[in-house]
């Protein structure tokens, strides 16, 4: 089948309608208060991308629990307060016909400790030293329960602030993520083992919130189809049999969190990732990737190579405005950005601090 761009796309068992097929990828920006309360500049900010034309916002990685935080300007959704500064995103999203998801997060084994209340808690323990400044703590069956809660507890704020569903981060090494790996998840009760037991937390959380919340509520799970950068331990086969239980759950969508969607599988020169992926999912669960994105051309080719949805990440950052400058063929500023550039498009200066930290985002000072 053809695919393009601008095509409306359908969430089929929701019943829901996407203007096209380019959606803003999670993106972490450090706006928030250190209590998690999103500031004006950075829905300002997720409001420009909607004004900028893209069909689906991803909101970034969003805290759901006292613990797990992993910058000091995440935003999160725990309290009515913040629930109420997320429902200013709706009426963004009616204004733009865009439909607006906000992602959830625990940070799990890289939840940093001086955020946090000490050691960061994973799905087995780790002892102190390396990766790991203070070890890390396993999760009690209890804890885990709590958590499942958690996750479902923020999804009904996201449904009472008016917005359209949740991406379940279970990507990048973060805690839902740590459950589905093997290397780090080695517990023997029922949430470690079989890759069955790996991924009952995550499916828990799905069937929880599908259970309270009304079917047009999206529910999307961001994965990482294998290890890059953060992510240790992740191979390719185990998260085709993660997709493959997930695809028998009522979700709306897999994102795969590609780091290069153009890549090869790791350690298999010749073979397409994409291709693999593509030929994995079932027909009926949407795909969407995102890596490496950077202009009509490449969202292009990932449609052509088995996408349905294309996430575009580094490229929105410096042009919030992205689907409007591809569609009237205007050029795109490319990255590094220079900071002056990023303080035009509404990032602060909490904001640049970080990007500052991510290879390729904004130009080094002697750069500029
Ligand atoms: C500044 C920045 C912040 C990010 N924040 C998140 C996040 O909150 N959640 C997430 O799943 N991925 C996050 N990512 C990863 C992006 O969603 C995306 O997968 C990645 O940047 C690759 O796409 P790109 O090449 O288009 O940038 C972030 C990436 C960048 C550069």
């Amino acid at each position: 089948m053809h695919k393009d761009l601008n095509d409306e796309f359908h969430f089929i068992k929701a019943g829901m309608r996407l203007k096209n097929r380019v959606v803003l990828a999670p993106l972490t920006h450090n706006m928030s208060a250190k209590n998690g309360d999103p500031s004006q500049a950075e829905l300002d900010w997720l409001a420009r991308c909607a004004r900028g034309g893209f069909g689906l916002i991803i909101a970034a990685a969003t805290q759901v629990w006292p613990g797990g935080r992993c910058w000091s300007g995440q935003p999160a959704l725990m309290t009515l307060s913040q629930q109420n500064a997320f429902s200013t995103l709706a009426k963004t999203a009616s204004e733009n016909e865009a439909l607006v998801l906000v992602q959830l997060h625990h940070g799990g084994v890289r939840a940093m400790p001086e955020l946090n209340a000490g050691s960061p808690f994973g799905p087995s323990g780790e002892q102190s030293g390396g990766r790991y400044a203070l070890g890390v703590t396993e999760l009690k069956d209890n804890d885990i329960r709590e958590l499942i809660e958690a996750f479902i507890r923020a999804a009904q704020r996201v449904y009472d602030a008016g917005l359209h569903g949740v991406e379940l981060h279970a990507a990048h090494n973060f805690l839902l993520c740590n459950f589905l790996n093997p290397k780090l998840n080695r517990r023997t009760d029922q949430w470690g083992g079989s890759v069955q037991n790996r991924a009952r937390f995550l499916i828990e959380i799905v069937r929880g919130i599908r259970a309270r919340m009304p079917r047009q509520f999206l529910i999307g799970v961001r994965l990482s189809p294998e290890s890059y950068a953060n992510v240790v331990g992740t191979e390719l086969d185990n998260q085709l049999a993660v997709t493959r239980l997930l695809a028998a759950e009522d979700i709306d969508y897999v994102h795969y969190s590609m780091g290069d969607t153009f890549k090869s599988v790791n350690g298999q020169v010749g073979v397409d990732l994409l291709t693999e992926l593509s030929r994995a999912i079932p027909d009926d669960i949407p795909m969407m990737v995102a890596g490496n994105i950077r202009d009509a051309r490449g969202a292009k080719l990932a449609l052509t190579g088995g996408a349905d949805l294309v996430a575009i990440g580094t490229a929105a950052l410096g042009n919030p405005d992205w689907v409007k400058k591809v569609d009237k063929g205007i050029a795109l500023v490319c990255p590094p950005y220079s900071e002056s550039w990023m303080l035009d498009q509404g990032f602060t200066s909490a904001a640049l601090e970080y990007l500052r930290t991510m290879t390729g985002v904004v130009k080094r000072v002697k750069e500029a």
